[in-house]
């Protein structure tokens, strides 16, 4: 297929609050292609029901999680930004690509054994093909760069395996997409647990620093962040929590190690950890406040999700179509 731009493609489940490791390793990052790329963001509420959602909730969480996406610096003038509900060949896809996916691969998917383990009642069908629904989500772009975080990176891995089988069998049908991972904030840990990532569902609310917490909250939770028995801001053995802490304040600031440690050198956690918390909130005041005014003006959403899915139907129908017709499907008759 002609294509003047590259093609970026990612998506963000509306399921739990962001965090700021969502905001750091993915949704901040979106921003950062230049023009010549042509850039697909997606809020993937069909993956969200692999796991069960309260309807009017999900429902609620599909606008927020579009008007962050404005709020964090993507303006839907310049990107695709839209629903996967929205646009049905993704679903279509899916179903087509689950034929050319092996049940062995699937099963060595470490995000549907950790997820699986943790939702032991529902262990439905969708929890396992989930990964091959992101695959159709990617290749229906015809998309070259995925903006992901580290977790994702299996799954980025079988998107391009089931690619290339399907290339092998049908000459030239999809693009092979490669995963995007950026170096700093690619992996933020959870501030209980630094062996842990943050994540968006952690019971433990200290754990996780959400991009919508109020100021003081942001704060206090930093604070209250698991270090070690010492007090040098530095990185090292049984010093993962100040490693994470480093991490999270390189990502915020753009400072190096080498900085940081002499910023803080002979000031101890306590100075560090308020530090971080101040930065944080000053980088997500500005956020916040957008996001405030966009979630309450659902007619502007609703016109962004409207705009964004008929551009995205357009290119994936061109996409599908020919899957459709290499796979051997009549093509249906219409008047
Ligand atoms: N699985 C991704 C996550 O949980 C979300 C996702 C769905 C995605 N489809 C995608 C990411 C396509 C990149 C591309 O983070």
């Amino acid at each position: 297929m002609f294509k003047d731009k590259k093609i970026v493609f990612s998506g963000v489940q509306p399921s739990g609050t962001l965090t700021i490791g969502n905001y750091l390793g993915a949704i901040r990052n979106f921003t950062a292609f230049p023009e010549d790329h042509h850039c697909y963001y997606c809020v993937v509420d069909e993956h969200a029901i692999t796991v069960r959602q309260d309807p009017a909730e999900l429902r609620r969480r599909t606008y927020e999680t579009l008007a962050l996406y404005i709020a964090c610096g993507l303006d839907p003038e310049k990107n695709t930004l839209f629903v996967q509900s929205h646009v049905t060949e993704h679903a279509e896809l899916c179903w087509i690509l689950d034929c050319y996916t092996m049940f062995g691969e699937l099963s060595r998917m470490t995000q549907f054994k950790d997820k699986s383990a943790k939702n032991a009642d529902n262990i439905n069908a969708g929890l396992f093909t989930y990964p091959v629904l992101m695959a159709a989500d990617i290749l229906l772009y015809q998309t070259d760069l995925v903006p992901v975080g580290n977790d994702q990176k299996q799954h980025i891995e079988l998107a391009r395996n089931i690619a290339e089988r399907f290339n092998g069998i049908y000459p030239g049908t999809f693009t092979v997409p490669e995963g995007f991972i950026p170096q700093s904030g690619a992996r933020i840990m959870s501030l209980a647990d630094p062996t842990k990532k943050m994540s968006k569902s952690d019971e433990n609310e200290n754990a996780v620093v959400r991009i919508l917490d109020p100021r003081d909250v942001i704060i206090r939770k930093f604070k209250r962040a698991v270090t070690d028995s010492g007090s040098e801001v530095r990185r090292g053995e049984g010093k993962e929590g100040v490693g994470n802490l480093m991490n999270v304040y390189s990502a915020l600031t753009g400072k190096t190690d080498e900085e940081i440690e002499k910023e803080f050198a002979g000031r101890g956690y306590g100075d560090f950890k308020a530090a971080i918390g101040e930065v944080c909130a000053d980088v997500l005041a500005p956020v916040q406040s957008e996001f405030t005014r966009l979630v309450a003006d659902k007619k502007y959403l609703e016109s962004v999700m409207k705009k964004g899915a008929d551009e995205a139907r357009y290119n994936a129908c061109r996409t599908l179509s020919k899957v459709r017709r290499k796979v051997g499907f009549i093509e249906p008759v219409r008047d």
